[in-house]
């Protein structure tokens, strides 16, 4: 071996040890959270990954990194499920709807047609013991529920007017992964076909599907109004999403951080709720002023006669979603009018003053 090589090599060697001895102890690699989701950025689900990792990395004075991967950039909607399982992601936020062939179908109660009657309903649901036992059913599954955040009401859109039950008659319509989904399509008179959320443009321009459902955030922010002519707004049925974690990998952080997290998801989830309403009027506003599709709002005896075929679709899932939490469901909404009739009242008798 020549000289000339050996003396750099270990002149280089000195220099390597020297400087380690001397450098300042490193501060310890932060903990990454791989957050994985299939939306674009500038959705409520997507503004608010985006929220939580402000928050997780100031808080934990980057303790944490949060690495946020929107779009299905890493994973589609299956694919992020198994990911999540196998800790190859630790962070998720499917829709209420992805969760049927984990086999936990009793999420697809948020799924049934007409089922939240307004958004004070399906907050106390998702807060509520309903929310709770849907959590503790993903703990076998080795998965942690952190939270439930809101999209909005789905609207129906296609590229013929959807507006009487006949205009479904055989149009191929593009669901998420649920029975429940399958059964609403077919109670219409459509033929559904499950597909990922990253390839629905693509089956929208060429064909594959006539039509589709998503709350407007999403469908404008994939461009689904310039491949869709008709858009009615039904409000027929509810998208929401369920913040998920890798158990093992939330349950093996220490304890601080974990508290620290848990606060940072849950006002995040306060964000997420606040915005997804205003997103959605945006996008609405968007799709109108685009002029690619023709927006038609459904009128009310419409809307009873959507109702009347949807509703059989809550019977037929009983047994799969269970009586208990649709009937509890039920509940909610009843207790939530009651409020409002009981507030409504009251409004009126301390406005008007009584005679002496
Ligand atoms: C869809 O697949 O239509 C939506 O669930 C996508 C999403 O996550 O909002």
């Amino acid at each position: 071996m020549k000289l000339s090589i050996v003396l750099p090599t270990l002149a280089l060697a000195l220099a390597a040890a020297t400087s380690f001895a001397t450098a300042p102890a490193q501060a310890a690699e932060p903990i990454v959270i791989k957050f994985s989701h299939v939306v674009a950025p500038n959705t409520p689900k997507g503004r608010a990954a985006d929220y939580f990792k402000k928050l997780a990395e100031e808080r934990s004075h980057g303790r944490v990194k949060v690495e946020v991967y929107p779009n299905s950039q890493l994973y589609k909607d299956r694919e992020e499920m198994e990911a999540l399982q196998i800790g190859a992601v630790q962070m998720l936020a499917p829709s209420l709807a992805k969760f049927g062939p984990l086999g936990v179908r009793s999420f697809e109660l948020f799924d049934l047609p007409y089922i939240f009657p307004n958004k004070e309903t399906l907050y106390r649901v998702m807060d509520g013991d309903i929310g709770k036992k849907l959590f503790t059913l993903l703990d076998a599954k080795g998965i942690t529920g952190l939270g439930f955040w809101d999209n909005g009401f789905k609207q129906m859109s296609a590229n013929t007017p959807l507006h009487s039950l006949a205009d479904f008659k055989g149009l191929k319509m593009r669901i998420q992964s649920s029975k429940v989904l399958e059964a609403q399509m077919q109670a219409l008179g459509a033929n559904p076909q499950v597909m990922a959320f990253s390839e629905v443009y693509s089956a929208l321009q060429q064909g594959v599907v006539d039509g589709t459902e998503n709350p407007m955030s999403n469908l404008y922010t994939q461009k689904m109004h310039e491949v869709q002519k008709h858009l009615t707004l039904s409000d027929h049925g509810y998208l929401g999403y369920a913040v998920i974690v890798n158990k093992k990998f939330w349950g093996d952080l220490p304890a601080d951080l974990r508290a620290t997290l848990d606060q940072a998801m849950r006002d995040t989830t306060v964000f997420e709720r606040k915005i997804a309403q205003v997103e959605n009027d945006e996008a609405l506003a968007k799709v109108k002023a685009a002029g690619t599709t023709q927006v038609y709002v459904l009128p009310y005896k419409d809307r009873v006669a959507w109702q009347q075929a949807l509703l059989p679709v809550h019977k037929a899932f009983e047994e799969k979603i269970g009586r208990d939490l649709i009937q509890a469901t039920y509940r909610v909404a009843a207790q939530v009018e009651k409020g409002k009739t009981t507030a409504r009242a009251n409004k009126h008798k301390a406005a008007k003053p009584e005679k002496k």
